[in-house]
């Protein structure tokens, strides 16, 4: 198994600790540090729904509050319980946090399965973006 299939196995694996009362949409998600750390995480809902976590930022936010910063890939793996049918794109508020973190060849996986997977940079992903140095003053 490659190191991306591995990535994606993980994410698809996470998608068991959803906790998805309200959609049902389980979403698992790997991220790979640039030390070769993985951080995992699942979405997290909410009866007040906007509290609501997705995957990605979950597994982000994890690895920033454990000390890392610099990171690689993130694999992602979303859909209703049981078989995935479709590639579960990051939502908006998702890729800003990874804008970030990441470089623009940052890369996000997007898995069905293992062995089938879409990858984007994050500058596919977040064109003409705000970041960091946009408030930078010189
Ligand atoms: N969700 C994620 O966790 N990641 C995505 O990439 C898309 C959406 C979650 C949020 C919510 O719990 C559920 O999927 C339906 O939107």
């Amino acid at each position: 198994m490659t190191d991306v299939e591995k990535l994606c196995e993980t994410a698809i694996r996470m998608r068991e600790y959803a906790y998805v009362p309200y959609s049902g949409f389980r979403v698992g998600a790997a991220l790979l540090c640039a030390d070769g750390s993985v951080y995992t995480g699942c979405n997290i809902e909410n009866a007040s729904y906007t509290p609501t976590n997705c995957a990605e930022r979950t597994a982000f936010f994890k690895a920033v509050s454990e000390g890392k910063r610099a990171f690689t890939a993130i694999a992602i793996a979303g859909g209703p319980s049981g078989k995935i049918v479709d590639y579960c794109a990051p939502c908006g508020v998702c890729r800003q946090v990874m804008r970030e973190f990441c470089e623009d060849t940052f890369q996000i996986i997007l898995a069905r399965t293992p062995s089938d997977y879409q990858i984007y940079t994050l500058k596919q992903m977040l064109p003409a973006a705000f970041g960091p140095e946009n408030l930078q003053e010189d």
